[in-house]
């Protein structure tokens, strides 16, 4: 290959009908490794996948050979070689090299079989190479890609929030506050509020954001920073709102199983059972959830907020997510419109993923009276002053709207089945851990 300009195939072409007998170029990482007798058995990786490579000695002459052999996994390498059957191979089909460059060898990598979860953690950039995370975030990017393409066949406009607050919109007490030029400056929990003003002139408006949660909680499902797809869209009411929502998660769904099938597979899923989603998901109220938590022993009452428990008991059973409507006012952000027939309940719904997950969306309508908003505002104990901005909205021709949130890497949790959230974000922040 010395001087000759080549150009690489990517390993897929080793899968393709017409490969057997083909020589192929490719470049990559060496994934695995093990010699024996003359012969180096690698497994080469490239973005689209791994495949068995042999190379034997008297291919490649014994000089080459042993280079060969030094190469770390992780090293880099180029190698050129004939595609050939091979039944005891994964996929049956190997690449036979006899030319081979090193560009990388590289140290001895520090990720093996049998280390601990800190470790792993410790060495997360190294860790993202493991072909778990590869189809997680091949997952994941289709998620978000599946989701801007519904968004945009609505006519939701993608609009860029601010992460720069000087308020904090979701509860001070969750909030990351910073010194910013000798005032007080917050971290987004939710760029809702800038939606909403945003709504007017654009009518449906949705943003993709880091969001923050000063939680201290440890907990499988919080993340202190993570990916919040937040929508705002005026003249709908609540039940025009869940038939939205629920109408793009079947969308969504239902694209990632189409064009990730192998990814689900490999993580534990199988894409059949996103399929098999259909809009309306079940709804549930508050009162309803609440009465059947005690008939299943859990020691609620009307006005207990639903923890990781009681949203597990919930759904542990279904197949499906199931919306739970109409919480009580004192459990919810000031800015919910009440239920019309109803001053105790909120026009808001949690959408509870099945199989125990737990909440994966807040939705609520808005509440657009400025003295019922203003009044919600002091009842929080929030500083009138922080909100004048949002309450001119409520100023200038004020109409009925709704929205919701949801959290990317909650959806990606129950899609992928993980134990902890942590999972499905490259580098997770948790109270624990900001670094690497
Ligand atoms: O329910 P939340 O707090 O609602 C809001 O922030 C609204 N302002 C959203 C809106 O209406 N525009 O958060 C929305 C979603 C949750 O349902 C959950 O999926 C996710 O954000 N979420 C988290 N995900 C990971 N880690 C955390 N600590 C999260 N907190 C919320
Ligand atoms: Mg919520």
């Amino acid at each position: 290959m010395a001087g000759v300009p080549v150009a690489f195939d990517s390993i897929e072409r080793v899968r393709a009908a017409d490969a057997v007998g083909q020589r192929v170029h490719l470049r990559g990482w060496v994934h695995r490794s093990r010699s024996s007798g003359g012969i180096l058995f690698l497994t080469l990786r490239d973005r689209t996948g791994t495949v068995p490579v042999t190379i034997r000695k008297d291919a490649i002459g014994s000089e080459r050979f042993q280079e060969a052999e030094h190469v770390q996994l992780e090293g880099a390498v180029t190698l050129s070689g004939v595609v050939a059957e091979d039944p005891r191979a994964p996929g049956g089909r190997e690449v036979r090299a006899d030319q081979f460059e090193v560009v990388h060898a590289g140290e001895p990598f520090p990720i093996f079989k049998g280390q601990t979860e800190e470790f792993l953690l410790d060495k997360r950039h190294l860790a993202i190479r493991s072909q778990e995370f590869v189809h997680i975030f091949r997952a994941k990017a289709a998620l978000l890609a599946a989701s801007r393409e519904f968004l945009a066949q609505e006519h939701v406009l993608e609009v860029t929030p601010p992460i720069i607050t000087g308020t904090a919109a979701e509860g001070g007490a969750e909030a990351f506050e910073f010194d910013y030029f000798g005032r007080p400056g917050f971290l987004a929990q939710t760029a809702q509020l800038y939606l909403e003003a945003m709504l007017f002139p654009h009518e449906r408006v949705y943003a993709v954001t880091p969001s923050f949660r000063a939680e201290k909680s440890r907990t499988p499902r919080h993340l202190t920073e993570y990916t919040h797809l937040e929508v705002e869209l005026a003249w709908f009411d609540l039940e025009e709102l869940l038939g939205f929502t629920e109408r793009m998660f079947v969308s969504v769904l239902h694209a990632l199983a189409e064009r990730c099938p192998e990814d689900l597979r490999a993580v534990g899923r199988d894409p059949a059972e996103l399929t098999r989603l259909t809009a309306p998901f079940d709804r549930i109220s508050y009162e309803a959830a609440i009465e059947q938590l005690k008939r299943q022993g859990f020691p609620v009452e009307w006005g207990s907020d639903l923890g990781t428990a009681e949203e597990r008991a919930l759904t542990l059973e279904r197949t499906s997510p199931l919306f739970v409507v109409n919480f009580p006012v004192e459990l919810k952000a000031f800015y919910m419109l009440r239920t019309p027939d109803n001053p105790k309940t909120v026009e808001a719904a949690d959408l509870l993923a099945p199989e125990g997950y737990g909440e994966i969306v807040g939705a609520s309508c808005r509440e657009v009276d400025i003295d019922r908003l203003t009044e919600r505002i002091r009842a929080v104990g929030a500083n009138l002053a922080d909100y004048e901005w949002y309450l001119d909205l409520r100023r200038h021709g004020s109409v009925p709207h709704a929205g919701f949130g949801t959290g990317i890497e909650r959806i990606m949790r129950w899609v992928t089945r993980r134990e902890h959230i942590r999972d499905t974000t490259p580098f997770p922040r948790t109270p624990a851990r900001h670094t690497p």
